[in-house]
């Protein structure tokens, strides 16, 4: 057996498909031709390699056996910009495994991306990056927030974890389906959780916080701003947001940018998870000056209220102490650690790094941490476009494609805008992205029932207002 790697190129990208249908078979639909379009060959960080796509393939022969994939990203350190990627999509076919071909593939990567990073990862994984000399990051912590449990949830989750213990799962079936464990222990995880909401007093905002569809220029302004305060971050500036979190082609983010005084100040990405995963609500990213830490309050309560008890539980990571600690306060706790790394060529650049191992700023809205997670249990079923957008709101509920309940469809999927006339959005579409003209209309006239009122509405004027 004779296995060469290199970089693929475009006309690669059939033998690429075949490849990665054979090598993900039960995460095909996650992994679809749209998806790769998006993070491989829209990627506004991608270098201009003409004829070349960012992913390295191992042969034997002319079939693929393995890749490494690389999703493209600046990296600002200490006020200075580097082209680097995060190391993504690494497997090798069963048959070609432990013979050392994921080190060929990692060394081939290294040998054309000066600076390689990685979040999650593969024991396998962090080994090829060891080898190839990685400096590991201060820790990235994964905190939960748990809501409220059906048992289905508990049973879900239980499932879950045990994923990779046969016996274990087995277990658990067997106590849920003969003992009905998963009833128990909703009960009794549920009125602890009540008397911590009774016992909860939120503070008052000191930010007023809307949603946006898409984020214009201002949210450079802010990132120009406070910027300085991030010794090493991937950016956050628009053109990274919009890629990452709008055109995304499988996920629904909703976007919040949180105002004082008129003036942007933070924003947060939310997701609540498909149906096909854990009924988990995720702050995706979070982000606003680091020294102003009730921007970062604000915007984690309005996360906790806006999923409401629509979800068991809530997600989101950090490696900012600053946010831990207010994470803990609303109710968070830890239940994961990371250790990041990053594989570095240039010489002096590696020990900048080194020395600011302890200063980088991580969310799960880095790497291709936050894709579809499936849970064993849930088929993956994509709704058609066309089905998608004739369903009428009412019969919207956790088996729907995107996830959301009947009553957060509605809540999100009620906007109401007029250009000329008023007219009502397209349910979930994408396509529908408003101009900038869109974004002001959005960000000026939000209605904002209280919590209890499932409807969220954006008008486009007091008219239309009073009409709702
Ligand atoms: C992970 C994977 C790509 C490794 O490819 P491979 O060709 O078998 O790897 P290599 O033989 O080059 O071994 C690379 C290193 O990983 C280690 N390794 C391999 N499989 C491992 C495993 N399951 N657990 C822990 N370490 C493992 C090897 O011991 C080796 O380390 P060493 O040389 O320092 O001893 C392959 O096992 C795979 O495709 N797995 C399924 C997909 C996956 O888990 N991808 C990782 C996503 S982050």
């Amino acid at each position: 057996m004779s296995i060469c790697c290199r970089r693929a190129r475009i006309d690669d990208r059939p033998a690429l498909e075949i490849f990665v249908r054979s090598a993900y078979p039960d995460l095909v639909p996650f992994k679809g031709p749209d998806r790769w379009r998006w993070q491989f060959l829209e990627n506004p960080f991608l270098p201009n390699i003409e004829g070349f796509v960012p992913v390295w393939v191992a042969l034997d022969g002319d079939n693929i056996v393995g890749q490494i994939a690389i999703q493209a990203t600046d990296v600002h350190v200490a006020g200075r910009v580097h082209s680097a990627g995060w190391v993504v999509d690494v497997i090798i076919l069963p048959a070609y495994r432990g013979r050392g071909i994921g080190h060929l593939l990692h060394e081939a990567v290294v040998s054309d991306v000066p600076i390689l990073l990685t979040l999650t990862m593969a024991p396998a994984t962090r080994r090829m990056a060891e080898r190839a000399g990685a400096i590991t990051l201060g820790p990235t912590w994964q905190f939960s927030r748990w809501v409220r449990f059906q048992a289905d949830d508990v049973q879900r989750f239980l499932v879950r974890r045990t994923r990779h213990h046969r016996h274990l799962t087995k277990i658990v079936q067997l106590a849920c389906g003969s003992f009905a464990l998963h009833h128990m222990l909703a009960l009794l995880i549920n009125p602890w959780l009540s008397l911590r909401d009774r016992n909860y007093k939120p503070r008052p905002r000191s930010t007023s916080i809307a949603e946006v569809e898409r984020f214009n220029p201002t949210i450079d302004g802010l990132w120009q701003r406070v910027a300085a305060g991030y010794p090493a971050i991937c950016p956050r500036n628009s053109r990274f947001l919009n890629w990452r979190f709008v055109d995304c082609p499988q996920l629904v983010y909703h976007l919040f940018q949180a105002y004082r005084d008129g003036a942007l100040v933070g924003y947060s990405v939310l997701r609540c998870k498909t149906s096909q995963e854990l009924r988990q609500g995720v702050i995706v990213d979070l982000f606003a000056n680091r020294r102003d830490p009730a921007v970062f309050r604000d915007l984690i309560c309005h996360a906790v209220e806006y999923f409401g008890d629509e979800v068991a539980s809530v997600e989101c990571a950090t490696s900012l102490l600053e946010i831990e600690s207010i994470l803990s306060e609303c109710g968070f706790f830890k239940t994961r650690t990371l250790a990041p790394t990053i594989v570095v060529s240039d010489e002096s650049l590696r020990s900048e790094i080194r020395g600011l191992r302890n200063e980088w700023s991580f969310s799960k809205g880095d790497h291709d941490w936050d894709q579809i997670d499936p849970a064993a249990d849930r088929q993956y079923i994509p709704a058609p476009v066309s089905q998608r957008l004739s369903r009428p709101s009412n019969t919207i509920n956790h088996s729907d494609h995107t996830g959301f309940s009947r009553r957060r469809a509605q809540v999100f999927r009620c906007w109401i805008f007029r250009r000329g006339n008023a007219r009502k959005c397209r349910e979930g579409s994408k396509a529908q992205s408003p101009s900038a003209n869109h974004n002001q209309t959005m960000g000026r006239s939000f209605v904002t029932p209280p919590h209890s009122n499932p409807v969220v509405v954006a008008v486009a004027d007091d008219r239309a207002a009073n009409q709702l």
